[in-house]
């Protein structure tokens, strides 16, 4: 078996030695704090996406719960649901990732039923600046007061200077506008080639300098046939030329059971009134539409052997679960789903895949780590 690649995205920490401390002046501050010299909105932003200094208390930064040596997801091991700031305080999804979101078109909401893009595994957040600005303010993440808290502290910061260079001097005299300038400059970073390398085994093998083993190239037809994965996962380019994102945007009902080790269910009443009772209705929040009830988005399926656990409740920790579950929820092996309306049940559920399909399946998924080496 072919050992999984670990991605070799390594974006490094915010140290002087990468950003390379040069000393500016902090007009009218009175205090004097280095100032990298950061080249462009980008470098930026990743300087703010890496900072530990945006969150209350200090400590927490995106590449806390996005860290690139993890397919830009959460790297701490032991829960379904990512950890805020403030300890045992947990939110209630799994954290995607932030790779590859930059190819997400903006939230458009279909006619009926349904939507496609959008940022969060429910779309509420329309593109990637307007992401930005709320896992800072969200208390069981960041837990920033306000966004004049953030401002002050990105104004105390080492990169006010880089936020007055790109955004104006003025930046800072309007905390809504500074607010948008530190998301703009967050998005600005995500939509980076570091962040979306389309550097897999199956991107070589696409480009013809690599050859798949007879395994993936069994799951590979498995995925783009019997699996009928491709459906909502297509693996082809673009007619643009775009690299296959192995996803269409789209809001599907899996038919998922409830986690009960999420540990948001355990919280105080003030994070979550319902308790253990409390229902994900996913895409309904953002539409308000009940035909939109238990509807989450379908991920990008790049860097997938990394990234675990899986699904938005985080219910699977391994690859092979998940193929089991597409392949044999119908068996009611799994428990009932915590949303039974507007399951999908055409392409999901009852696939008859025997077990060496669904290796090769999983083997087919290994080689969607970027950071391939050719052996
Ligand atoms: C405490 C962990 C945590 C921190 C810190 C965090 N995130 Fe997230 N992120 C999540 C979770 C969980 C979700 C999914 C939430 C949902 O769908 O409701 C998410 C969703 C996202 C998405 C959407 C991806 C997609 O395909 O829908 C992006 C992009 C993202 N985060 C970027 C960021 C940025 C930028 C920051 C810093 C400003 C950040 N995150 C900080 C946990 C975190
Ligand atoms: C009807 C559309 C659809 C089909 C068909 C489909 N998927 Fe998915 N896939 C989704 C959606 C939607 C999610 C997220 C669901 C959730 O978390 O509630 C998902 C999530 C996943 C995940 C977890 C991703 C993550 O980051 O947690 C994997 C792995 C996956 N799919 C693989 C497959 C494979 C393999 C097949 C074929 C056997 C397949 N999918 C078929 C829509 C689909």
């Amino acid at each position: 078996m072919e050992s999984r690649q670990s991605p070799s995205i390594v974006l490094g920490v915010t140290s002087a030695a990468i950003f390379g401390l040069g000393l500016w002046g902090c007009g009218g501050s009175g205090v004097s704090v280095a100032q990298p010299t950061l080249q462009s909105k980008a470098a930026l932003g990743k300087a703010l996406f890496f900072d530990k200094s945006l969150s209350a208390p200090t400590g927490m930064s995106c590449a806390t719960c996005h860290s690139p040596n993890q397919g830009f997801t959460d790297p701490r091991p032991g829960f379904p649901t990512s950890q805020g700031v403030v300890k045992g305080l947990f939110g209630f999804r799994n954290a995607p990732t932030a790779a590859y979101a930059a190819y997400t078109p903006v939230f458009q909401q279909l006619a009926g039923t349904g939507a496609i893009g959008g940022q969060f595994w429910d779309g509420r957040a329309a593109d990637l600046a307007a992401q930005a600005k709320l896992p800072l303010l969200n208390p069981i993440e960041m837990a920033n007061p306000s966004a004049a808290s953030v401002v002050a502290a990105v104004e105390k910061g080492p990169f006010a200077g880089a936020l007055r260079k790109f955004y104006g001097a003025t930046i800072f005299h309007d905390v809504p506008t500074a607010y948008s300038a530190i998301a703009d400059a967050i998005a600005e970073f995500e939509k980076t080639p570091a962040v979306s390398p389309f550097s897999s085994k199956y991107d070589a093998y696409l480009a013809g300098t690599a050859t798949l083993t007879a395994g993936e190239q069994s799951g590979l037809a498995i995925f783009n046939g019997k699996g009928l994965c491709f459906s909502c996962h297509p693996s082809t380019t673009a007619p643009d030329g775009t690299p296959p994102l192995f996803t269409d945007f789209t809001y599907s009902n899996l038919g998922l059971p409830k986690n009960p080790l999420n540990p948001y269910y355990s919280l105080p009443a003030k994070f979550n009134p319902l308790g253990a009772s409390f229902i994900d209705i996913g895409l309904q929040t953002t539409t308000g539409r009940l035909t939109d009830t238990g509807k989450f988005k379908t991920p990008t399926l790049r860097n997938i052997a990394v990234t675990g656990p899986y699904f938005h409740n985080g219910l699977f920790l391994n690859l092979a679960d998940v193929v089991r579950f597409y392949n044999t929820r119908d068996s009611g092996a799994f428990g009932p789903p915590e949303v039974s309306a507007n399951m999908e049940t055409s392409t999901v559920g009852n696939l008859k895949l025997t077990d060496q399909e669904s290796a090769d399946l999983v083997s087919f998924m290994q080689t969607l780590t970027d950071g391939y080496i050719k052996p």
